[in-house]
């Protein structure tokens, strides 16, 4: 168990993409473990990617049923390992925020609903529809996989970028 040092950009290993997972075993579970820890040290934090940590493998964390938005549907801690999107429908445009990103947030648009794929730790398939604040949290740490950041989604950057209003 530990928190780890988030990566901030610009640090280049946050725009590589990140290697599938073949072998469902102890370093894998620890990598969860750290990524779940470190994503704890963080207030309402909705999820965490390996590589921000500064393991280039395809796993992420999301579980928005911490986040207080009115209304927002969660089905909870997903542990996503090779994750990818089969289905995606809709346009959801909503403010986003990033660890490694900490002075700012940004309007971004995304698919509404979401069908996935992935293995979970033990590496059974499994599939999850998401809409709304919960799809843009998978889009989001599915992105960071691929090395892309939320910034690379907006559309104009000087009209949909805001500093954050407070520090920690
Ligand atoms: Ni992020």
């Amino acid at each position: 168990m530990a928190v780890r040092p988030v990566l901030l950009v610009p640090d280049p290993r946050l725009k590589q993409a990140c290697e599938p997972i073949a072998q469902f075993d102890d370093a894998l579970h620890e990598l969860v473990q750290d990524l779940e820890d470190t994503m704890h040290a963080h207030p309402g934090c909705v999820g965490i990617a390996a590589c921000q940590i500064g393991v280039l493998k395809r796993v992420a964390l999301v579980d928005t049923s911490i986040h207080k938005k009115h209304g927002a549907v969660s089905q909870g801690r997903m542990v996503l390992i090779n994750p990818s999107i089969a289905i995606s429908e809709g346009e959801w445009l909503g403010r986003e925020g990033c660890l490694s990103l900490p002075d700012f947030t940004a309007n971004v648009r995304r698919s509404q609903t979401v069908q996935i794929r992935f293995q979970n730790g033990t590496g059974e398939p499994q599939q999850v529809t998401a809409s709304n604040f919960e799809a843009v949290a998978i889009q989001h740490e599915i992105d960071h996989l691929n090395g892309i950041l939320f910034l690379d989604r907006v559309s104009n950057l000087a009209t949909d970028v805001f500093p954050r209003k407070t520090k920690a």
